[in-house]
């Protein structure tokens, strides 16, 4: 890093900050991209994944899962079988206590790996919760075996083709260009296991549902443990992004010198009192405003089968967005399971699910900016050795 005095950061009155930018800053940005922790991205289906598991799993690895936590581990079985695990210290207990949300993104790994397979021509026979589950919580015991089979009457998926395009674009929507219904309509007909699905691109709607993510996100940040848990997983910068390829990837030259300067720090971002505490939450608060669409799925039970499910669809759901090259931003603060958000969670279930079930996701549509993949673990890391069953 250049060395930067403090002079050459000027904090504004209104609370901003500045950071001066010369010749060697920018040389210096240059160099901020966290390039191994995206290897996973580039990796994805290469030639030395001889191995059609190996090949559909490093696919799966590149899963949407909640706070990029990726608690999946995976354990190659016999010649032809994967048991896919949860890592119980991924867990997010106070945004997820019941593990609803990383069990959706479970789903969303496992239709990513079913996707991967049939491109190779095998059907996955998927077992899901051989040893049952407990609507407490995960435990290690495993989320699905899967079987490869060769099987000449499998298709390929057609959103196949853009799993490595899809992101979670959390940017301001262009709010000129309006979601066409289509592009909605696409997203709602990708599903193939939820009960039901529902979405809008009305201008009256979206006020509703733009105050209703504004508040929830709110809750969360004022509710001290539920922001904590956020800011513990910060990766500041290139080394930490590199060092820990998951959680909530804060990457960039600007980052990186308030850094080192101590003005962003996760102990200055946990201060309400802070520039970066404000800051972050107005950046995070900013783009909700401009949304130009929402989405959910519904459940019927809110059993595992059903979150697998909705996670199964709900990464259906982001590619065929991407595939209409509309960005595609998961909120789920309004469906979390925690007194604060008690009233919130109570409101939307009544206008989404007034009949009873449980609303899985929502998410805010509309056209952004084109952004970058996020940091994954390596495949090889999350591999486990046998244990005994
Ligand atoms: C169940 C689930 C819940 C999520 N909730 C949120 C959320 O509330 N806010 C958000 O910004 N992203 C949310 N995401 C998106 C994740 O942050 C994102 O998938 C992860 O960081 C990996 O990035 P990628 O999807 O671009 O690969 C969620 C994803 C899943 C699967």
């Amino acid at each position: 890093m250049p060395s930067l005095s403090r002079r050459k950061v000027l904090m504004l009155a209104g609370g901003g900050i500045v950071v001066a930018a010369g010749a060697s800053a920018t040389a210096f940005a240059l160099t901020r991209t966290p390039r191994r922790a995206l290897e996973p991205w580039e990796r994805a289906g290469a030639p030395g994944y001889e191995d059609p598991r190996m090949r559909a799993l490093s696919f799966a690895i590149l899963a949407p899962n909640p706070h990029n936590r990726q608690p999946w581990t995976v354990e190659l079985v016999g010649d032809d079988g994967v048991s896919i695990g949860f890592d119980q210290s991924r867990q997010l207990p106070h945004t997820d206590p019941f593990d609803r949300q990383l069990t959706v993104g479970m789903g969303c790994f496992l239709e990513l790996m079913v996707m991967a397979a049939a491109q190779d021509g095998y059907r996955v026979d998927l077992d899901l919760f051989p040893q049952g589950a407990s609507p407490d919580g995960l435990t290690d015991a495993p989320v699905a075996l899967a079987r490869f089979v060769p099987d000449k009457g499998v298709k390929p998926d057609p959103l196949f083709a853009h799993v490595l395009a899809r992101r979670s674009a959390k940017e301001a929507h262009d709010m000129a260009r309006p979601v066409p219904a289509e592009a909605l309509e696409a997203m709602l007909t990708a599903r193939r296991h939820v009960t039901a699905a529902g979405g809008t691109v009305d201008a009256a709607d979206l006020p509703y549902w733009r105050e209703l993510s504004r508040k929830a996100l709110a809750i969360e940040f004022e509710t001290p443990r539920t922001y904590r848990e956020s800011v513990d997983l910060f990766r500041i910068g290139k080394r930490e992004i590199n060092a820990n390829p998951d959680g909530i990837e804060l990457p960039g030259a600007p980052l990186e010198i308030l850094k080192a300067l101590g003005l962003f720090t996760r102990e200055t971002a946990l201060d309400p009192g802070s520039i970066a505490y404000r800051q972050g939450m107005a950046a995070v608060m900013a783009p909700l405003d401009t949304s130009m669409g929402f989405v959910w799925t519904v459940t019927e039970t809110n059993d595992r089968l059903a979150q697998i499910g909705a996670g199964r669809d709900w990464v259906r759901m982001n590619l065929a967005a991407t595939a209409a090259g509309i960005a595609f931003h998961p909120l789920s603060q309004c469906l979390q399971e925690y007194e604060e958000m008690d009233e919130l969670y109570e409101q939307v279930h009544q206008r989404l699910a007034p009949d009873g079930g449980t609303v899985q996701m929502l998410a805010r549509i509309g056209y952004g900016p084109a952004v970058g993949p996020t940091p994954r673990w390596p495949l090889e890391s999350r591999i486990v050795e046998r244990t005994a069953s």
